[in-house]
């Protein structure tokens, strides 16, 4: 199946002077969660905004549902939904006459229907009647997601959709954002809570300094770039590790009473079982041991950490 969106070498430089995206090049497919992964700064928020139209694109080219967003501005707009990071909300206007209001922008005929069903999924709807400016924090980030939906759009936008919405309301926003997953819409979203990606997104793009570092299946990605460490619980404590195991990936946590050996998953000989023989032959002992796998956040920083200190060239090139 052709991507939903098609991304081609596109480049950004603000007015004053800053290349705020660097060749970018993406495929989002139909129907997937694709979570945009990166710090501050990192050019989420511009690669959104000329998706959507927002910001003039400088080189490149990007198509929405086959049109340009350029030469199909229109046809393009329609398909999208975008929740923008800056929300700005304090209308004396009703929920349901700003959802309203925002469908008929995009020249589309009434369906009351359609919009009911889209209030009652985001626990809005008992709150239709109600001024904006009366409704809480997160029923507000909310009502920004039923407004981004109002014209059916193919593609929803979520640009830090859970940034400062407690636990709880992650929750329900997660499990949200699948529900429209299975009804057929394509959600691109921006985080900086790696939880989120990792809990919710099909595939993951990491962008740092305007450069798409990586993309990659999450399940793959936690796969290859993961991780194990072994944690070997001490009785009596370590102060250092003995000269004869230095040779080791090896650390001591805390008061020294956990020794920490990490290893590859992909590698075929992990080395554990001599880990364990040398262990012995230094008399160490241990009375309890587990492994733990490295999580998407720990992947993550690893990336773009190494990006910043070792080059991006090498880094995309490692990852593919
Ligand atoms: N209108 C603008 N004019 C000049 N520079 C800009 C403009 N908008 C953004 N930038 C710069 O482009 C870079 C990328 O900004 P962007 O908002 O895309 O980052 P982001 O990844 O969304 O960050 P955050 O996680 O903080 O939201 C930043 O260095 C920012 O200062
Ligand atoms: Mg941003």
């Amino acid at each position: 199946m052709k991507p939903i969106i098609s991304v081609r070498g596109l480049d950004k430089t603000y007015s004053g002077g800053f290349n705020a995206l660097k060749g970018i090049d993406l495929d989002i497919q139909r129907g997937e969660i694709f979570a945009l992964l990166g710090p501050n700064g990192a050019g989420k928020t511009t690669l959104i905004s000329i998706i959507c139209g927002i910001v003039n694109p400088g080189q490149g080219n990007v198509t929405v549902n086959g049109y340009d967003i350029q030469r199909d501005y229109r046809h393009a707009r329609r398909e999208i939904g975008l929740v923008p990071q800056e929300i700005a909300t304090d209308s004396f206007e009703s929920v349901l006459g700003a959802i309203q209001f925002s469908r008929g922008l995009f020249g589309k005929p009434p369906n009351p229907a359609y919009l009911e069903k889209i209030l009652r999924q985001l626990s809005l709807w008992e709150k239709r009647d109600n001024k904006i400016v009366t409704l809480s924090g997160g029923m507000k980030r909310r009502l920004m997601i039923a407004k981004a939906l109002s014209h059916e759009p193919s593609v929803l936008f979520l640009d830090e959709p859970t940034a400062g919405v407690d636990v709880e309301l992650r929750q329900d926003m997660w499990g949200m954002v699948r529900g429209l997953r299975d009804s057929g819409v394509t959600v691109i979203l921006t985080t900086h809570y790696i939880e989120e990606a990792e809990e919710m997104a099909d595939r993951v793009g990491v962008i740092n300094r305007g450069e798409l570092v990586l993309v990659e299946d999450k399940k793959t990605l936690m796969q290859k770039m993961g991780e194990k460490e072994l944690s070997l619980q001490l009785p009596t404590p370590l102060e250092t590790i003995p000269d004869s195991l230095s040779d080791l990936p090896l650390r001591l946590n805390g008061d020294g009473s956990e020794l920490i050996y990490r290893f590859d998953i992909k590698s075929e000989n992990t080395g554990i079982t001599e880990f364990l023989r040398r262990l012995t032959s230094a008399n160490i002992e241990f009375r309890d041991l587990y492994t733990r796998e490295s999580s998407l956040e720990e992947i993550f920083v690893n990336l773009v950490h190494s990006a910043q200190h070792q080059g991006e060239e090498q880094l995309s090139g490692e990852a593919q």
